[in-house]
């Protein structure tokens, strides 16, 4: 069976859609119809017009889709395709650092459940963090889960108090300073790009710091020949196929999201196929969700 012909086949039965995240298999980006960062994800399922999103990515993407999207059916092709940086921040640790913080803003990283969502005033993601720290109007500012993500907003927003929640990603947590100053010397001509999640030494001493699109943009436009990449390695395949006469790096030893990788051409197929796994959210989540993701796309 040709899995790809079949698969445009049942797409175009269902008036279905797939979106994939940056880091997801080639073979899953080729066959969608858009691949992006979190935050084009998020925009572009909020405006299309197929009866169903078939979401290549992790469970929040495919709960953002929901939510900025309720009346469409949206498909998570592997259930078990989490994120464990969303899930280290519960709606009960939101309500209890509101009693304590009750003058703060509360940001949420799009990598969050929707349940957390719907406790907080306003999402951003790694390309959008700073500007929707920098919208509002209150000083102080609780931003979670990201620590490393809160440390570079931080960095950028000065006239603001921002108290980070103790979340971290374990792919880009892992990225060491040591391996991205070896990996300078070895390629002194590469410009590094880090990502956000990054810690933040190696974010310090990164010379742009970008979301994987925006890191995608950037080698497209810039006159280097050579990039020192730090961000799951899936983002190599968007890199090469944009740009087949540059060279990529990696600081130290590719480092890769089992949860991003979970998702097979296989399972986008069965999806499609058997309609499987639903995103199933309740009404009052969605509406409280909604208003932080839209409040977000406001900013922007
Ligand atoms: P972006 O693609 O939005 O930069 O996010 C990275 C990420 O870790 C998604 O899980
Ligand atoms: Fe979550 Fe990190 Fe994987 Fe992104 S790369 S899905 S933040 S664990």
């Amino acid at each position: 069976m040709d899995i790809k012909r079949e698969i445009l086949k049942l797409k175009k039965e269902r008036n279905a859609v797939i979106m994939a995240h940056n880091y997801q298999r080639p073979e899953v980006q080729d066959v969608a119809d858009f691949v992006g960062d979190s935050l084009e994800l998020a925009i572009k399922t909020s405006k299309t017009q197929a009866d169903i999103i078939v979401f290549a990515g992790v469970r929040f993407m495919a709960e953002t889709a929901k939510i900025l999207s309720p009346k469409k059916t949206v498909l998570l092709p592997n259930y078990r395709a989490g994120c464990p940086m969303a899930d280290m921040v519960t709606p009960e640790d939101v309500r209890k650092l509101r009693k304590k913080y009750p003058e703060a803003a509360f940001v949420a990283y799009v990598n969050t459940t929707a349940e957390v969502k719907a406790e907080i005033d306003i999402c951003c993601t790694s390309a959008n963090a700073v500007k929707v720290v920098e919208s509002l109007p209150q000083k102080l500012i609780v931003f979670l889960p990201d620590r490393n993500l809160a440390h570079w907003v931080s960095t950028q927003v000065k006239d603001k108090e921002i108290i980070p929640f103790d979340g971290y990603c374990y792919v880009h947590n892992g990225f060491t300073l040591k391996d991205l100053l070896k990996a300078r010397k070895k390629h002194p001509e590469a410009e590094v790009l880090a990502h956000p999640e990054a810690p933040p030494e190696v974010v310090e001493n990164a010379d742009f710091v970008l979301s994987t699109s925006g890191m995608i943009r950037h080698t497209k436009r810039s006159q280097a020949r050579e990039f020192i990449i730090a961000t799951e390695f899936g983002l190599s395949h968007r890199l090469k196929k944009e740009n087949p006469e540059k060279e990529f790096y990696s600081p130290g030893p590719p480092r890769f999201c089992g949860n991003m990788k979970l998702t097979t051409i296989d399972d986008v197929y069965n999806s499609l196929l058997k309609m499987q796994h639903e995103i199933v959210l309740s009404q009052d989540i969605i509406e409280r969700a909604k208003k932080s993701l839209e409040r977000m796309l406001e900013v922007i």
